[in-house]
């Protein structure tokens, strides 16, 4: 366990970290401090070579993320905010660029900052109880962490303009229909299915699953032909690996792999 102020970092399995948002108070707003605390989060699971999946959550029973923390927002000047949102944007990427893949187990509120969050996560698993939603406009400001960016690409544009320009939430399963989340379970279920998940992706080629990543997040700002060839050259370089001789061996051998 390693201690932050405001998020827990813990080992939830071998090689599986978990990250909590952890002002429950406030929903797990995200001020200043709360950003620094997931870079350095971040900075420790990147470091440990052993680490196969990050799960990120909020604190509590009643909230993922509930945005920005509009107490101290509200003061900021037109540059501090500008600055604001390039930490939060700079953090967020982190967590698209990690070697591993980052599930989000949205446990409540994913509102503003929080859905923003969800959104840099590779994938989302929602507890029944999960709102999803960018109420920035009501709060007289456009999202500042990616929302308008990050949305239109994972429900397509009309859904993502509905949900900017009105604030209106999108309940877990509404979420699950617009292809936000990939599952939607009972809350007293939600961190076993996301370990399930995680225990799933840990007995994989880590290598094979860290480029899978790295492909899709490349490749989908890139033309197909550039894309295609960027995934040959990764294909063939697995090739290279140690696991790649011992995934085709177990396969013919018919045994499990040993990664
Ligand atoms: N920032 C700061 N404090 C917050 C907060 C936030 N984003 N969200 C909730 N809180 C605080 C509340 O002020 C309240 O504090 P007190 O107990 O001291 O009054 C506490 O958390 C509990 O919240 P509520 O009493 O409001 O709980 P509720 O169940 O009645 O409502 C809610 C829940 C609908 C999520 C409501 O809290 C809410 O609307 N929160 C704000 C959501 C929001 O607008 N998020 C976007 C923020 S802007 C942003 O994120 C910009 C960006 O893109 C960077």
């Amino acid at each position: 366990m390693h201690s932050f102020e405001n998020i827990l970092l813990e080992k939830a399995a071998a090689n599986v970290y978990c990250l909590t948002v952890n002002r429950p108070k406030v929903l797990n707003a995200l001020n200043q401090a709360t950003l620094q605390d997931l870079a350095a989060a971040l900075d420790v699971v990147a470091s440990d070579q052993d680490a196969r999946v990050l799960l990120v959550t909020g604190s509590g029973e009643k909230s993922f993320v509930a945005g920005a923390d509009i107490s101290q927002m509200q003061g900021l000047t037109p540059l501090q905010a500008k600055r604001f949102g390039e930490q939060a944007l700079a953090i967020f990427r982190r967590f698209e660029t990690l070697d591993i893949p980052v599930i989000a187990l949205v446990n409540g509120f994913a509102l503003g900052g929080g859905c923003e969050l969800a959104m840099s996560c590779d994938f989302i698993f929602a507890a029944d109880n999960a709102k999803f939603g960018q109420p920035e406009v009501s709060l007289g400001v456009t999202p500042g962490f990616g929302g308008t960016q990050r949305l239109p690409r994972l429900v397509g544009r009309a859904m993502a303009m509905e949900m900017l320009v009105s604030g209106r939430m999108l309940d877990a399963n509404e979420a699950l229909q617009r292809g936000l989340v990939n599952h939607v379970y009972p809350q007293a279920e939600l961190m076993e299915q996301g370990l399930k998940m995680a225990a799933k992706i840990a007995k994989n080629g880590p290598t094979a699953v860290k480029f899978s990543k790295e492909l899709v997040q490349r490749g989908q700002d890139l033309d197909l032909e550039n894309a295609c060839a960027m995934e040959s050259d990764l294909f063939g370089l697995c090739f290279a690996t140690e696991e790649q001789s011992e995934g085709m061996q177990a396969f013919l051998e018919k045994r499990k792999a040993n990664f």
